[in-house]
């Protein structure tokens, strides 16, 4: 089994990810997040959101609508160049992607094979309520064109200058030719960006690109994914989107191949001078220092919201052997990811004294933390279970809680425990957890 299919059956099985439509066979490049991965991906969005804005002073956030005007996707070049090349199979009609095939025969039947012809990914929809008159749009393709339509709103009704960047998280569609590797390539997905205006000079420009590239990767490293696994990747000349003037991808290598997993961009002013062009609204800049109006060049980091969670659960999951032979599947999730800090169990569920203060440990501890409960089985398995999905901390209450008022609390990766006094417990997890 490859980590893709390994992390797929795991998410399945523990309520990270499940596929899209099950019930009525799926639907290809979707995916439904469950009660684990909602939490995960969530935590992951809030610290994306916290760096980069949070604790900015020169970064503001947005939240664009997902459909916008067709003129936007003519403008931002969408509608004509946002296109990957399609071939068919002759015999069997399957469709590739003809630069992810090595060969130039059919993979399924080894039928021949149509010349490429560039395939539009934007996904199509309908807008009003008569027909003949509803208006034909689409899905943003990229989050990005909501936040460039926006530069100026929030010019002027904000007081940042110039550099300054707007932060957006959100959905993106597109129709992928070969949707797969799990949640790698979906038709549906989440991006998180950033687009840096910064003064129209190329050499300012590389250095703010420089830094963006940097703070990107120390953000990666900063959430424990393991730093041998990642590494960037120049876009050739030939490779660069219609608006690149120079990429960088960080990309995650799984099962010793490197896969794109953030893309560090600078956009020039493609995105400025092609809506004022497009729109005919003065899209430029004052520099009151320098009483010059310009067009501001764009940094852009765009990272993939479900690829960064998909690689952090491949990064953290590990098969242990344990003393005695046993072994245990473990997620070193950090715990600012995992999705429950910690559990709570009362060392038998038939012992109402037990019971009862293991509930109180659990309500007090969760108007703070995500935390969840277990009396199910021996605590072995709630461990075993707990480990599974990354917990960081498993918190027992047993007979000498009752007469002494401590628990034990067991740490996920060193498996050691300690005794903690109950009334310690919220500043003892607040320390380990950071
Ligand atoms: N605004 C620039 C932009 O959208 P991109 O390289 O096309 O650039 C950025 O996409 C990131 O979005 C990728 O690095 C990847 O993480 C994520 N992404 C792109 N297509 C995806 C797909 N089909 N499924 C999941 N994530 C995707």
């Amino acid at each position: 089994m490859d980590s893709f299919e390994k992390i797929a059956s795991l998410a399945k099985r523990r309520g990270f990810i499940y596929p899209g439509s099950e019930i009525y066979g799926g639907l290809a490049g979707t995916w439904d997040y469950g009660p684990l991965g909602v939490e995960l991906k969530r935590n992951l969005k809030n610290e994306f959101w916290r760096s980069t804005v949070q604790l900015r002073d020169d970064v503001v956030g947005i939240d664009a609508s997902i459909v916008m005007s067709p003129k936007v996707w003519e403008a931002s070049g969408h509608l004509e160049s946002f296109s990957d090349p399609l071939v068919e199979c002759k015999k069997c009609h399957h469709r590739f992607r003809a630069d992810q095939l090595d060969d130039s025969v059919c993979t399924d039947c080894g039928g021949e094979l149509t010349a490429p012809k560039q395939f539009n990914l934007m996904v199509e929809t309908y807008l009003g309520v008569v027909e003949g008159e509803k208006l034909k749009t689409y899905l943003r393709g990229e989050i990005t064109q909501g936040v460039h339509v926006n530069f100026k709103n929030v010019l002027t009704s904000t007081r940042v200058k110039l550099p300054f960047g707007i932060a957006q998280i959100g959905k993106a569609f597109r129709n992928e030719i070969t949707p797969g590797g799990f949640t790698f390539r979906s038709r549906e997905f989440e991006q998180m960006e950033l687009q840096f205006y910064v003064k129209p000079d190329m050499d300012e420009s590389m250095k703010w690109f420089e830094y963006w590239k940097q703070e990107r990767m120390n953000w990666y490293h900063s959430l424990g994914i393991k730093k041998e696994n990642l590494h960037f990747k120049e876009h050739a000349k030939d490779e660069l989107a219609h608006y690149a003037r120079a990429a960088f991808d960080i990309e995650y290598r799984v099962d010793n191949v490197w896969k794109e997993m953030e893309g560090v961009h600078h956009r020039g002013d493609w995105d400025v001078k092609r809506h004022q062009e497009f729109s005919k609204e003065d899209m430029t800049y004052f520099d009151e220092e320098t009483k010059e109006r310009y067009l501001p060049y764009i940094i852009e980091t765009s990272g993939g919201v479900d690829r960064a969670t998909l690689f952090f659960l491949i990064d953290a999951y590990e098969e242990e052997k344990l003393e005695g032979g046993d072994e245990r599947v473990v997620l070193k999730l950090h715990s600012k990811l995992a999705p429950y800090k910690a559990a709570v169990f009362p060392l038998l569920a038939n012992k109402p004294d037990l019971v009862k203060l293991a509930k109180t440990i659990h309500d007090d501890l969760k108007r703070e933390l995500m935390v969840t409960w277990d009396d199910r089985g021996n605590i072995g398995k709630r461990y075993r279970a707990q480990d599974e999905v990354g917990t960081p901390f498993c918190i027992t209450v047993d007979f000498e809680s009752l007469e002494k008022g401590d628990i034990t609390v067991r740490d996920r990766d060193s498996m050691k425990q300690d005794r903690v006094s109950i009334k310690e417990l919220r500043s003892y997890l607040a320390k380990k957890l950071g």
